[in-house]
């Protein structure tokens, strides 16, 4: 008899973001003429940098021709884009980061989601509350959690990020064995100093734990005394995988590319406590499941690195930045305490109201789509994010309309 996987059964009817996708679609068949905006899910709205283009445009008529064609490329991604990304990302910031430890990807989404099959069952692990839902759902999905009750799964430690800490959790006082953190976070925006992540360091080491770092937004950073990547602390290589991606960086959410760094240092223990390298392992699934990026798309990722790409990425996440400082501006006009949406695309605003019903007014009064905190989690209630990814003529009319709902 084929049996289903139970654990699924234990899963919210459906992922956050499909969910207010349908509620959107329903507003938008009951009101066919209202304008939505959507400042909801963290999608980019402008072209791709002109770099970017043109070279995908070059890869694109090589692949015409049988003397330039590629076929199946290495899994792990083309030494040009893993080369780029070791010097550009990691070296020329003082780090030491092999291109054999970089795995390009399709997205930190499915890296975040699939890394944690290389992992014993019964873990013990930590998530931040509020959360990127894909960190918790996951681990449900492979059978490491009890039920959800109130919003929590029994098996997962939750770390709060509330008003209290500056939605900067510290290490648990209990040991745990698997952490996620994500800095600059999604949702909240907050971003995370060295000395702060060198506390979680300390604790990986003192505990043989490990840290899923997703620096999915670090290209947002403007605070230059921001760590951009956790390998920046001291011996974080040992102890940290890092995610990031070119979604959010380049505008790639719909081209599709992204890279996960194993460090060869990087080492989790087998049952008899043996050390055991995690990058061979990456690498055994990665090239097992996994059969590479697109040819004519890792060369579009390799030219965010050139002058031109770095000039073009840099005006347009400046250009969502300056969004983000408009709703910072008028939302705490409004009398809204927030964080978030200095160093990252995300204003994380604090209503003390229950966020679907304010996700719901915002939608059914503003036509404005935000993302209700308690999507996020039980620390999310109470809060709504909202995403400067959109044109600024748009966000500048969906803070008017939010006003007149509000004001
Ligand atoms: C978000 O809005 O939280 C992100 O866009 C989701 C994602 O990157 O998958």
């Amino acid at each position: 008899m084929i049996r289903i996987n139970e654990h699924y059964a234990k899963l919210q009817a459906s992922y956050l973001f499909s969910t207010i996708a349908k509620r959107v679609n329903e507003f938008q068949a009951e009101r066919p003429d209202a304008s939505v905006i959507k400042l909801g899910i963290g999608d980019v709205t402008h072209g791709l940098p002109t770099a970017c283009i043109k070279a995908m445009h070059k890869a694109i008529d090589e692949m015409a021709v049988d003397a330039s064609f590629r076929g199946y490329g290495p899994e792990q991604g083309y030494d040009f884009l893993r080369d780029a990304i070791a010097r550009h990302d990691f070296s020329e910031r003082g780090i030491s980061i092999q291109p054999e430890e970089i795995f390009v990807s399709d997205g930190a989404k499915c890296d975040t989601a699939n890394i944690q099959e290389l992992f014993a069952q019964d873990l013990r692990v930590a998530v931040p509350d509020p959360v990127y839902p894909v960190y918790v759902d996951t681990n449900v999905m492979a059978g490491r959690t009890a039920n959800c009750e109130n919003g929590r799964y029994a098996g997962l430690v939750y770390l709060d990020s509330t008003e209290a800490n500056d939605y900067v959790p510290a290490p648990p006082s209990e040991p745990v064995d698997l952490i996620y953190l994500c800095f600059p976070n999604n949702p909240t925006g907050a971003t995370a100093t060295h000395l702060q992540l060198q506390a979680w360091v300390d604790y990986a080491k003192e505990h043989n734990a490990l840290i899923l770092f997703d620096a999915a937004y670090e290209a947002f950073i403007r605070d230059d005394s921001l760590p951009h990547s956790i390998y920046e602390i001291d011996g974080a290589d040992e102890v940290a995988i890092e995610f990031r991606s070119f979604s959010k960086t380049a505008g790639f959410t719909g081209t599709r590319c992204a890279y996960t760094i194993v460090p060869n240092a990087c080492r989790a223990f087998d049952t008899a406590g043996k050390s055991q390298p995690l990058r061979p392992l990456w690498n055994r699934r990665h090239t097992t499941k996994f059969n590479g990026v697109s040819y004519p798309v890792q060369r579009a990722a390799e030219a965010v690195f050139s002058a031109e790409g770095q000039a073009q990425v840099t005006a347009l996440n400046d250009g969502y930045l300056a969004n983000a400082a408009l709703i910072r501006e008028k939302m705490s006009a409004l009398g809204y305490a927030l964080v978030g949406g200095e160093n990252s695309p995300y204003i994380w605003i604090k209503t003390g109201q229950d966020s679907w019903d304010f996700f719901d007014r915002l939608l059914h009064d503003a036509a404005v789509v935000t993302t209700p905190g308690a999507g996020f989690g039980t620390c999310g209630e109470g809060h709504i994010r909202i995403s400067a990814f959109n044109s600024h003529t748009k966000v500048v009319e969906a803070l008017d309309r939010i006003a007149k709902v509000l004001g």
